[in-house]
């Protein structure tokens, strides 16, 4: 029996805090402990930059097949707002020298979550759940972690960027409790929550085995929750 809707948001939520409270810090439950060197931040706001701006290009593509109206409008506001996020990010790597991520390189990882995960989805709902229910979630509790241990510039970065990311996971509920009526499409937007938390947690160990290995973080880190 699919639920009403609005108690099926609420369960999806109640998932993955339940998934997330289930984790081990090697799992990547927890943002590691040591305060972030210039050079991690660098490397940190490359991989935010590269986000911000991928975000804003797959929704851009979103739109030219969103026949619902609401999620139009709402998507392409959207689209702006990671625009503004990727500039946001851009400047404050300027303020460190680095002009561009022409030259920087994901990790496979990230590719496959961000490059093919998210902008997958044939439906605005498949594609809503998996990155702005879902991924959104993650992306603004790894701010909230983080942001006591960055630069105040940085820090007022995420200030401008946390009330966005916020009104995007509301479009994520509000696309859910319009959309998701059926027991079909319940079963998929729970598979769809479900393989995103996934590939976030790939991301995240992704992000470890890097700092280790460009000598910034120490094997025995804790995952860091980006
Ligand atoms: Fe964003
Ligand atoms: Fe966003």
């Amino acid at each position: 029996m699919a639920l009403e809707p609005t108690e099926f948001y609420t369960s999806l939520v109640e998932d993955i805090e339940a998934w997330r409270r289930d984790l081990t810090p090697d799992d990547g439950a927890t943002f590691f402990t040591r305060p972030m060197s210039e050079e991690e931040i660098v490397e940190w706001l490359s991989f935010q930059a590269y986000y911000e701006i991928s975000a804003a290009k797959f929704i851009a593509k979103w739109l030219a097949d969103t026949p619902e109206r609401d999620a139009f409008v709402l998507l392409a506001q959207q689209v702006e707002d990671e625009a503004l996020h990727y500039e946001y990010c851009m400047r404050a790597l300027e303020r460190r020298g680095v002009t561009s991520i022409d030259n920087w390189k994901p990790e496979p990882e990230w590719e496959e979550w961000i490059n093919l995960w998210y902008p997958s989805g044939e439906t605005t709902l498949e594609r809503v759940v998996a990155h702005n229910l879902t991924g959104e979630a993650g992306a603004c509790q790894a701010f909230y972690e983080l942001k006591p241990r960055l630069p105040e510039d940085v820090a007022k970065t995420l200030e401008r960027i946390i009330p966005d990311e916020q009104f995007h996971m509301k479009i994520g509920k509000l696309i859910v409790e319009r959309y998701a009526f059926t027991d079909e499409q319940q079963a998929m937007v729970r598979e769809r929550v479900r393989r995103t938390f996934e590939l976030e947690q790939a991301g995240r160990v992704a992000y470890n085995r890097r700092m280790v290995r460009l000598g910034i973080g120490d094997a025995g880190d804790p995952v860091p929750s980006f």
